[in-house]
């Protein structure tokens, strides 16, 4: 396979937007990343955009088309991925793919969703369970990722002021980020007195629902240095499914496609944990952060909570998670999500990031996970 190399990123902001449709955010996002690359739009051969679900959130199916049309790049390929809350990782592993094949030299990686529009998003994101084993007996994802932390807490001793901590620690970064819905910094008794949604979890312990888009575009990293990029490459790209519904799992406290992901992004990158500078890691919920750090084996299981306590994991300590500050503080777009923690990368990678810098980036790891775990995509990027 070809190296390939990522040569220009663009985001929208993520929050309510209610004035910008859909199809606005998606062609923001890619204006944005062809201004950054210098690339032309006739250059484009391919997108791959990801989408949770366009259909039930605004009425709108056969997105690839519209949304490629409205970005002024009708006549190249375009195709919409599906994963729930990893379709952003997913389309970005595609992209990575067609590019590594020699197929392409110039894909987009895209990701939008646009979930304040239409219908209630509980229900929308509901589908992303098992509607008949768990969403029609009451359950939505709130209550799934409820009960993987009750069995956490049960297990490894993981407390609610931990999961606090996360939260605090993802705000403070969110915080330095203009980009981010809730870029405001929180206290540990702003998490504990919050409105209950699904005990143990509390408002703060949630991603809110969002609107936004991202997109990177990728090309073999010879096209990076002829442009005089900076040298951002993909080493490594790990995907895994598992079954969607808890009981059909043998641990509620354990997620497996993120081990799983993440062993193979690993390998195929030839690096270990100790070697990663910092992550953007699949905060949907606050203990969710836990378990995929422990999944990916950053921590032992029950050891995340403590370290987060400690300050590791916060900008300036021994790992920092979420410098972007996460799904919790920059907002949850479905869609959008797996390819805004690229954007993160890339942008840290190169010593954009301002206040939120992480000294001396050279390794950064992206993890996007789709429902409660029945997908996961992993991603390493290095900068040479
Ligand atoms: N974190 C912090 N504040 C939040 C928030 C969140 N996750 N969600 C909403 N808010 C704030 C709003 O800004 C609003 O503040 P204001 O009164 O100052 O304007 C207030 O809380 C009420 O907002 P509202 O939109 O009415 O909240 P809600 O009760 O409808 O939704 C949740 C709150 C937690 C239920 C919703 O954000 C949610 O479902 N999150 C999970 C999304 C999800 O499941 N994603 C997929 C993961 S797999």
């Amino acid at each position: 396979m070809r190296e390939v190399a990522i040569i220009g990123v663009g985001m929208t902001k993520f929050g309510e937007l209610w004035e910008t449709p859909m199809r606005d955010l998606y062609a923001r996002a890619v204006a944005d990343c062809l201004s950054d690359a210098a690339v032309e739009r006739k250059q484009i051969q391919s997108a791959y955009i990801g989408c949770m679900s366009s259909g039930l959130f605004n009425g709108q199916e056969h997105l690839a088309s519209i949304l490629t049309d409205y970005a002024g790049l009708a006549g190249s390929a375009a195709t919409r991925v599906e994963s729930a809350c990893a379709s952003g990782g997913a389309a970005f592993r595609a992209a990575y793919l067609e590019v590594a094949s020699g197929a392409s030299d110039f894909v987009i990686a895209g990701g939008v969703e646009k979930m304040n529009d239409g219908a209630d998003a509980t229900y929308c994101l509901a589908t992303a369970a098992d509607q008949e084993y768990e969403v029609y007996h009451g359950v939505t994802f709130p209550g799934l990722y409820a009960m993987i932390a009750s069995a956490h807490m049960h297990k490894h001793g993981t407390t609610s002021d931990m999961l606090a901590h996360v939260a605090v620690k993802n705000h403070r970064h969110g915080a330095k980020n203009p980009k981010a819905q809730f870029p405001v910094e929180i206290t540990l008794d702003t998490v504990r007195n919050a409105v209950r949604v699904a005990e143990p979890l509390g408002l703060f312990d949630c991603s809110p629902v969002s609107d936004g888009a991202a997109a990177v575009l990728l090309a073999p990293v010879e096209v990076a240095r002829a442009l005089g990029k900076p040298l951002v490459t993909i080493k490594g790209s790990g995907h895994a499914v598992d079954a969607i519904a808890l009981h059909d799992r043998p641990d509620p406290s354990r997620i497996p496609s993120v081990a799983l992901a993440a062993q193979r992004a690993f390998a195929q990158a030839g690096v270990a944990t100790g070697d990663i500078d910092f992550c953007e890691v699949h905060d949907c919920f606050t203990i969710a952060e836990l378990c995929c750090l422990e999944e990916m084996g950053f921590y032992e299981a029950g050891r995340a909570g403590p370290a987060t306590v400690a300050g590791e994991t916060a900008l300036g300590g021994k790992l920092p998670v979420n410098p972007s500050g996460g799904l919790k503080s920059k907002g949850h777009p479905v869609g959008a999500t797996g390819v805004g923690q690229i954007v993160e990368l890339y942008e840290q990678l190169s010593g954009r990031s301002g206040d939120r810098q992480v000294a001396d980036a050279r390794l950064g790891l992206a993890q996007n996970m789709g429902g409660s775990g029945g997908s996961c995509l992993v991603h390493i990027l290095e900068v040479k």
